[in-house]
């Protein structure tokens, strides 16, 4: 579990914008879980005239400090769409490109997951992944391992329909073995055999470059989230969106298909 560290939160949000203040937001109603979208680090390179692998490195630069926000702010969980099962269709040079960032990032931001005791976890499936980019999420893996203050879930080869149906199949295999009755079929049964069991659903999604769609993202977990879109590309997400996204999230009027109490 996080706890607020109130002089370092002090000290990370430090000379707001003018129309921003941690005064606004409710220490006490941090969500738990926010998840992220990453979208827009290409056309942010391209319409600055750069490659749009120049937009990955930058997005990199964003996931750190989204990451580091969320251990200032106390929350939990925070996840966020890396590298969909879809995304092996783009061209291979760009699909390399990633790999080998992913590796290196990995690897490079280890010591911030150990200075904020952060522990790390992979949605998705990480077989198919080229050999030294498993390697290097691994070991990202085993040495976070025993930090609690915070999770970082990376949906990397993940796929929403693909997870539900790999759910499907562990359930038909343990009631085909006998070692459970169809009648105890629950949620729970299905969420306990998701990617991410075990976690608390996403509280908050926040997705930039102001696309309006879930691209195969967490359809089973996102049930209930609160939404933020905005037309910020994900390289330019810094703390003070972020902090924009929570002041949404707690001016939103939470009811779960139930009335207002
Ligand atoms: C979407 O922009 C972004 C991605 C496909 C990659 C995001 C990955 C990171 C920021 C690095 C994550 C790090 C690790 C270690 C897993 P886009 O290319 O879809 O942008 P566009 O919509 O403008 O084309």
């Amino acid at each position: 579990m996080n706890v607020i560290d109130e002089a370092k939160l002090r000290e990370h949000f430090a000379h707001p914008p003018e129309d921003l203040s941690l005064d606004d937001i409710d220490l006490g109603r941090i969500p738990r879980h926010v998840s992220f979208i990453m979208d827009g680090n290409g056309r942010w390179a391209q319409e600055r005239g750069y490659e749009r692998a120049y937009g990955h490195v930058k997005g990199v630069d964003a996931l750190r400090e989204a990451i580091t926000t969320a251990v200032r702010l106390g929350v939990d969980v925070l996840s966020a769409y890396a590298f969909s099962t879809e995304n092996w269709r783009r061209p291979q040079q760009e699909v390399e490109l990633l790999m080998g960032l992913f590796a290196r990032t990995m690897l490079a931001e280890l010591p911030l997951f150990h200075q904020e005791h952060v522990r790390l976890r992979f949605l998705g499936d990480l077989e198919a992944m080229p050999a030294d980019t498993r390697a290097a999420f691994e070991e990202g893996l085993a040495e976070t391992e025993s930090y609690d203050r915070m999770t970082v879930a990376l949906a990397v080869n993940y796929g929403s329909r693909a997870e539900l149906t790999r759910a499907a199949r562990l359930v038909a295999q343990e009631v085909a073995a006998g070692r459970l009755a169809p009648e105890d079929v629950d949620e729970e049964a299905v969420a306990s055999r998701l990617y991410t069991a075990g976690l608390p659903d996403p509280e908050l999604l926040v997705r930039t470059s102001g696309e309006l769609r879930l691209s195969n993202y967490l359809l089973w977990q996102l049930a209930y989230s609160e939404f933020y879109v905005t037309d910020i590309y994900w390289p330019d997400f810094d703390k003070w969106e972020f902090l924009r996204a929570v002041r949404a999230f707690q001016r939103r009027d939470r009811r779960f298909g139930g009335v207002k109490a």
